[in-house]
């Protein structure tokens, strides 16, 4: 790896965080019971603790965790790797989520303890409402999150998976108890490029709001892993599932991001992820997620070096053409 490239930290949205372009996803760390069973297996807390190790040490400052990730197995997962790793509360930014299925907003109020009981001492830094599907308002929504900033039990709020003018409520519903919508938490990789052109990108900017692309590398697809039909085999059926109907279109965008790769002395996957990160200049962050102590350093280091404007372009071209 080419390491000429000094990580720079990012504002997340218009709040005083500082974060590194690059968080790691915690969702793995639910997995192997209940429904994340189908998708990931179970990892031994000494992994965990690897993983979330490696992620510091490459720079990494913050993760991304949430109460629909094994209710309290994820959040809990984390903090026992930061007390193992002894890290301070104040080096770590911590993002959750509230989930708001068949749920109103007064259930953020209800079940903010419980988030705090699992993070144990440490801060939650970013609040989420994780679907706008609650059984309340928006604006009722980011009021029971903003009475929790108030309350001093949370200290910024987002959305994720919100839709332009759902953010924009939500922003517009925060201003008015003058705090910031800090980001917008959305699936978005160079196969799911959506948000560029249902307003989403645009309105994000606009207002100030950091864009999360959450599937970075489209559950891994984009490493080029998934290709080979072993690898494939071994994932768990319904992560299969997912991942086999995009195998034929994606062999051109794979060859490029390995050639590209090979210039830096880098992977595929942290091509794509480099890609994210620059191509929309500081408006998008990532959070890939990582079942492997290898790819948690793989995520890091991603942020050492910048692809050059052609590249980037080239890569935006295939992608348009494989969509
Ligand atoms: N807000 C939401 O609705 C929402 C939804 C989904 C996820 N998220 C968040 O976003 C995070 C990331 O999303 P995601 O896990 O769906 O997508 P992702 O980052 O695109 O995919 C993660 C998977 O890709 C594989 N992978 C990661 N790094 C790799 C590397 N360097 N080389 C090869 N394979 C690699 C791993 O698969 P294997 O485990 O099979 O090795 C890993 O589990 C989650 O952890 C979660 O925090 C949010």
């Amino acid at each position: 790896m080419n390491n000429e490239y000094a990580i720079q930290k990012r504002r997340l949205g218009k709040t005083e965080i500082e974060i590194t372009p690059i968080g790691l996803g915690v969702m793995q760390f639910a997995g192997g019971k209940g429904m994340f069973k189908m998708m990931f297996p179970d990892i031994p807390q000494e992994q965990k603790n690897l993983i979330i190790k490696t992620a510091l040490d490459g720079g990494i400052n913050w993760f991304d965790t949430a109460e629909l990730y094994g209710r309290g197995r994820s959040e809990r997962s984390l903090v026992e790797a930061l007390k193992s790793l002894e890290v301070p509360d104040s080096e770590v930014i911590i993002g959750t989520k509230w989930f708001p299925m068949l749920r109103t907003a007064r259930s953020i109020g209800q079940t903010i303890d419980k988030r705090l009981f699992y993070l144990d001492g440490y801060t939650i830094d970013l609040h989420m409402v994780h679907q706008p599907m609650g059984l309340s308002s928006r604006e009722n929504e980011m009021d029971a999150m903003a009475d929790l900033v108030d309350a001093g039990k949370i200290r910024f709020v987002g959305v994720s998976n919100f839709g332009p003018e759902s953010m924009r409520r939500s922003h517009a519903a925060l201003e008015k108890r003058g705090l910031p919508l800090a980001v917008n938490q959305v699936e978005y990789s160079l196969l799911r490029r959506n948000i560029e052109t249902n307003g989403l990108l645009d309105t994000a900017r606009e207002l100030g709001v950091t864009i999360v692309a959450w599937g970075p590398l489209a559950s891994g697809i984009l490493s080029g892993k998934f290709h080979d039909p072993e690898v494939l085999a071994q994932a768990p059926t319904f992560r299969r599932r997912r991942l086999e109907p995009l195998l034929n279109r994606t062999p051109p965008l794979i060859s490029i991001l390995q050639e590209i790769a090979e210039k830096y002395q880098a992977t595929a996957a942290q091509v794509a992820l480099n890609w994210l990160i620059h191509f929309h200049g500081e408006s998008v962050v990532a959070i890939p997620g990582a079942s492997k102590v290898h790819q948690a350093q793989e995520a890091a280091a991603a942020m050492q070096f910048k692809l050059s404007s052609d590249e980037m372009e080239r890569l935006d071209q295939v992608s348009r053409e494989i969509q």
